[in-house]
């Protein structure tokens, strides 16, 4: 009997997906996400949008799951994701004709929200483990590291986004009191006024503290900025500081153990530079070492996941290990690419290197230059053209969609690469001469 519901439950959990993933997430804008947040903003609200959104970001990941190689699916690691996500999507649609208005479900919906997100804490090592397990055991080749590659930066990036949603949601109507104490001036989980370089220093600190408790010493750091919109003011802008966080602290580690690994027993060691710098359309933060540099032909490696060039860290212990991880790199750039910025690195090879964040200056300032404009009479036509100036530069949400261009990355056999191989062998000119 117990089987049998079983059956008829894992039978229409199917169809929701399938159902759930015929819809395209709803990318949502800086501007939304802080609307949401506003004076008036309502539990009700987020909460219908949330019911139907949730199923589908989940569903649309849940496809794209299913097309991952058969051994790596059958690892202990990817089924126990897999048991999570299945369970979180049955716990939503949960919600699916419950009356909205009612306060009991309003308050058993953010109680599941909180839930869910608790379940998907580990989602990232456990995830990471499969695909250890996996190479370990078969091997890699080519067209399934490209695959798992592409794979992952979807489903990380898709959980970023998931993970946004219930935070917000969370924060806002989860306690009694909608303002944070720890952080009163944010909108859950987004700082309209997030001074830039007090990130930056924080998590200088804290990537110090790791430095020098593995090297017993660690560089400085000078740090710069440029405020090209406000001569002379700090540089703020509406943005997610744990975000920022997370990508300067992964940056300032890279660096640190770079200098530290070339320095060796040296007492003194070049410092650790930040540029900050804030235009019209971007905000750029800039993290420079003089660690020695990697040459250009490994660079696009670094953003592999699991690649690393230190030691792994020992499973049991629970210090926060400087590197080893190989993760830092791939997830940073998925952080600043989720609100349409992008993260790169330009090395000296002997030198250094530069790690470069750039994120969309958010299109609130367009929009008052819009109606600072209008206030003072200029052309309907100079405020459109900065209007639309705005919306091509907004920061919205990037995010992954199940469709046949994604089920063609997975399933397309590769084919010859269009440009030349080098052939191993020399070739023997002289028989080309003889023709
Ligand atoms: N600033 C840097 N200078 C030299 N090498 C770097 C730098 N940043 C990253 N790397 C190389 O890229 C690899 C991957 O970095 P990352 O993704 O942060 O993982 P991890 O730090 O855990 O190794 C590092 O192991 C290192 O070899
Ligand atoms: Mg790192």
């Amino acid at each position: 009997m117990r089987i049998l519901r079983f059956l008829r439950s894992s039978v229409s959990i199917g169809k929701d997906i399938d159902h759930y993933s015929k819809f395209s997430p709803s990318p949502l804008s800086m501007k939304q996400f802080l609307d949401f947040g506003s004076e008036n903003a309502c539990e009700k609200t987020s909460f219908t949008f949330l019911r139907q959104e949730l199923p589908v970001r989940l569903a649309n990941i849940m496809k794209e799951i299913n097309l991952l190689p058969d051994n790596l699916l059958r690892t202990p690691s990817v089924r126990l994701v897999q048991s999570w996500y299945l369970q979180s999507l049955q716990e939503i649609l949960e919600f699916k004709d419950k009356n909205a208005d009612d306060e009991k479900v309003s308050y058993d919906f953010t109680d599941a929200v909180i839930k869910i997100r608790n379940r998907h804490n580990d989602v990232i090592p456990t995830m990471a483990q499969g695909v250890v397990e996996y190479k370990e055991t078969y091997g890699t080749d080519p067209v399934v590291s490209q695959n798992v590659q592409y794979f992952l930066d979807r489903f990380y990036m898709s959980r970023i986004s998931i993970r946004m949603l219930l935070n917000q949601h969370t924060l806002l109507f989860g306690g009694k009191v909608k303002v944070n104490p720890a952080h009163p001036k944010q909108i859950g989980s987004i700082d309209p006024h997030c001074r830039v370089s007090d990130v930056i220093r924080d998590a200088y600190e804290n990537a110090r503290n790791l430095c020098d408790r593995y090297y017993m010493n660690s560089p400085e750091l000078i740090m710069d900025e440029f405020n090209a919109k406000e001569e002379g003011k700090p540089i703020s802008m509406v943005y997610v500081p744990s975000h920022l966080y997370h990508m300067v602290f992964e940056l300032f580690k890279n660096a640190m153990r770079a200098t530290m690994e070339l320095y060796g027993d040296a007492m003194e060691y070049p410092a650790v530079h930040a540029q900050v710098a804030l235009g019209t359309e971007d905000l750029t933060v800039k993290v420079s070492d003089r660690g020695g540099g990697v040459p250009l032909r490994k660079i696009e490696r670094l953003f592999t996941y699991t690649y690393t060039t230190a030691p792994r860290p020992s499973r049991g212990s629970h210090a926060t290990p400087l590197a080893g991880f190989g993760y830092g790199l791939p997830i940073s750039r998925l952080y600043a690419r989720y609100f349409q910025g992008d993260l790169k690195l330009y090395s000296l090879e002997g030198y250094g290197t530069d790690a470069v964040i750039y994120i969309r200056v958010n299109v609130r300032s367009f929009f008052l230059r819009v109606s600072l404009k209008r206030q003072t009479g200029c052309t309907c036509l100079t405020a459109l053209s900065v209007f639309c100036q705005a919306l091509s530069t907004e920061s919205i949400e990037r995010l992954p969609v199940y469709n046949k261009s994604a089920w063609k990355h997975y399933k397309t056999i590769h084919e010859a690469d269009d440009w030349c191989v080098p052939s191993k062998e020399p070739k023997d000119m002289t028989t080309f001469r003889s023709y």
